[in-house]
């Protein structure tokens, strides 16, 4: 695999599996360094993953033991990903709110790599709807998961909120890493999302309400998928349009995703998708689930109702994006 893999751990009961897991990545040829939380340390000694990844071990934001780099940067940098795992509640409280109080969320605020969060907790704890907002909070922010498998916990509850065999963890590492994850790989797409603006003036604009999570997501899932992403979110329209005419000619072969609410008023000019691959969201009929457009044929996610991401704030986003890309390059990309 030889990649960079930095395994971010905090403190839960499941600390002793983060080190099995280090031990199976070093053997898939991951480069693997640990940085801990104080928390994680109550429950493994560092020793024991400095000796399973022959590699230093990092807890303390001032602890400089390069004088030439700042240590978390360097490591926020060296990362090709970084797996959180156990991630507690009170991480994801942390990272969802952009908090940096230690060496693990001051690394993870300032890396560009891809963040895999895989939480472990008590099945109650999973299921507050605090620990729910925050993981949807991420999500939107576009950190990937590995959801927690069920079973006996540590905490004598059976339910969700065990961590992830290393096994499993390492196999999903190993496919990231693998062309077979990167279909994508040379195409650009391009995204609007959130609300485009319509001027009615200098002074005022008109906009829908959107969150962009949709468009975030699908970006996000191109990007892991290997594509070149455009995002063009919360734009004024006439940019846009003029934006996407150059693009059509700089990128002929784009893959174009118009995820982005317009104003619903009479003088909105329509973004033409004409002569790209495209897909727009729609509904064929009132009230039916969501129906896409791809080009000229029509994806029907009735059999999915519960992706129907556009309409309910309550969707998974991330799945969303997963099952559209993965419908998309088997039948029109590659
Ligand atoms: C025995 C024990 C087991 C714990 N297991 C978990 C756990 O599995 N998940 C969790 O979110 N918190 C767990 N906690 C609570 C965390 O250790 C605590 O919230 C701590 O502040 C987390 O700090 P950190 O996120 O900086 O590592 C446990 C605490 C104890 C004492």
């Amino acid at each position: 695999m030889n990649k960079n893999i930095l395994l971010c751990v905090s403190g839960g009961i499941a600390v002793y599996k983060a080190v099995a897991l280090v031990s199976k990545l070093s053997q898939a040829g991951a480069n693997v360094k640990v940085m801990m939380t104080a928390s994680a340390r109550q429950f493994v000694n560092p020793l024991s993953f400095q000796v399973m990844s022959k590699n230093d071990v990092y807890f303390d934001t001032f602890d400089e033991k390069d004088s030439s780099v700042i240590a978390h940067i360097d490591l926020a940098d060296w990362a090709d990903l970084i797996l959180v795992a156990p991630a507690t509640a009170n991480m994801i409280g942390k990272l969802a709110n952009g908090i940096a109080d230690d060496m693990v969320t001051t690394t993870l605020l300032a890396t560009t790599a891809p963040v895999w969060i895989a939480p472990a907790m008590n099945v109650h704890m999973y299921d507050h709807p605090a620990v729910k907002r925050n993981l949807d909070r991420l999500s939107a922010d576009g950190y990937q998961f590995i959801e927690p498998s069920e079973g006996f916990l540590a905490c004598g509850y059976v339910g969700k909120g065990r961590l992830e065999e290393p096994e499993k963890i390492t196999a999903l590492v190993k496919t990231f890493f693998s062309g077979q994850s990167k279909p994508l790989k040379g195409k650009t797409v391009i995204v609007t999302a959130g609300a485009l603006q319509v001027p009615l003036d200098e002074k005022h604009m008109i906009s829908p309400q959107a969150s962009g999570i949709i468009g975030r997501a699908l970006a996000n899932e191109a990007r892991i998928r290997g594509a070149h992403v455009i995002e063009i979110e919360n734009s004024n329209l006439y940019d846009v349009i003029q934006q996407l005419e150059a693009y059509k000619i700089q990128y002929p072969q784009a893959f174009f995703i118009h995820a982005a609410n317009v104003p619903t008023i009479d003088e909105t000019p329509i973004i033409s998708v004409e002569g790209t691959n495209a897909i727009t969201f729609g509904q064929q009929v009132q009230g039916k689930p969501m129906i896409n457009i791809l080009s000229d044929s029509w994806i029907d996610f009735s059999e999915n109702a519960q992706l129907n991401g556009q309409f309910l704030a309550t969707t998974n986003p991330q799945l969303f994006a997963q099952t559209l890309w993965s419908h998309i390059t088997k039948d029109e990309v590659q």
